[in-house]
């Protein structure tokens, strides 16, 4: 019998190299037809280790797709008003055209003070509340059309490649925080699914999530999500990247990564499902990415390329 679980399996990962692939011929165009080189800024403050490793991952894939990125780092201790003052200089920058400050910032920064000091233009995170405004009121068109955080935006190409239109689909969003289940949730409600957000407090997760056509887990919670909560042929995106204790002869210490859902036992409910890692993480970085290059182009009155 031919095994069935590849047709289930979503590929993000090859999606997002794809993708990667039509950004960096893109950039090419840009670079042939107007001379237009995109310039991402990424900023980190302090020297947490996962955020250098992010950092330095969304640098080298600009490159690869021929962005020039430049790093900014600030010392640990560096005030709000430093940062602040980066950015103000980085918004008046013609050659950079998306700025990005990598969060968490330390404690005596106030986040979204930061964030909303970025030119709207610029964000490419998509986290500026003039952004989740846009996209709140289905502002998706035109020179002010919203930055779309890149991690829903990521869900939503994966949702739309397997699903086509997903109008009148019920949709399900567990989890709440600005930077992916609002978001989520305003991106699904744009194209037309009717759509739930549920979250730690809500009252029969399982029977809530057995309704959805397509049930996005972002609540960083691993495994939370079993096959019984899963709607028979339902699109599952799984979002959640946790680190666990997963012990092995050789290596005592090792830990792996694993989702928000049982993907095992899910993947016999669901009709197709994100795998971790290899789903939607390395779609948020090419979306970074497709995000500098819209950016790029609205700033010259450029026509940006559909995605
Ligand atoms: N930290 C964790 N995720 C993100 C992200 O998507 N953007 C930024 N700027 N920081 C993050």
């Amino acid at each position: 019998m031919t095994d069935r679980r590849n047709d289930k399996i979503i590929d993000g990962k090859g999606f997002a190299e794809a993708l990667r692939g039509r950004i960096g011929e893109n950039v090419a165009i840009l670079k042939k037809d107007h001379g237009l080189i995109p310039g991402l800024a990424v900023v980190l403050v302090g020297e947490k280790p996962a955020s250098q490793i992010y950092v330095r991952n969304k640098g080298k894939a600009a490159a690869a797709a021929g962005i020039t990125a430049t790093d900014y780092r600030l010392d640990t201790s560096a005030s709000q008003a430093e940062l602040v003052a980066l950015v103000e200089r980085l918004n008046e920058d013609p050659a950079v055209h998306g700025i990005l400050v990598q969060l968490p910032v330390p404690d005596q920064i106030d986040p979204s003070a930061v964030i909303n000091a970025i030119a709207p233009g610029k964000d490419v995170d998509g986290f500026h509340v003039i952004n989740t405004g846009r996209l709140a009121t289905g502002q998706m068109t035109g020179p002010d059309a919203a930055m779309i955080p890149c991690t829903p935006l990521g869900c939503l190409m994966l949702l739309q490649d397997r699903l086509g239109s997903l109008c009148g689909l019920n949709a399900v969003v567990l989890g709440r925080s600005n930077i992916v289940g609002k978001p989520m949730a305003a991106l699904l409600t744009q194209m037309s699914c009717t759509v739930t957000v549920a979250h730690s407090r809500t009252e029969d997760l399982p029977g809530i999530c057995r309704k959805a056509d397509i049930l996005v887990a972002a609540v960083g919670r691993p495994h939370m999500v079993q096959a019984d909560w899963i709607k028979p042929g339902a699109v599952v995106v799984d979002v959640g990247i946790n680190r666990i204790a997963s012990p092995t002869p050789d290596n005592p210490d090792f830990m792996r990564l694993v989702g928000d859902v049982d993907f095992d036992a899910a993947l016999k409910s669901a009709g197709a499902i994100t795998p971790v890692p290899g789903g939607v993480g390395p779609m948020t970085i090419a979306c970074l990415l497709a995000n500098t290059v819209t950016a790029a182009c609205r700033q010259n009155s450029i026509k940006p390329p559909a995605w």
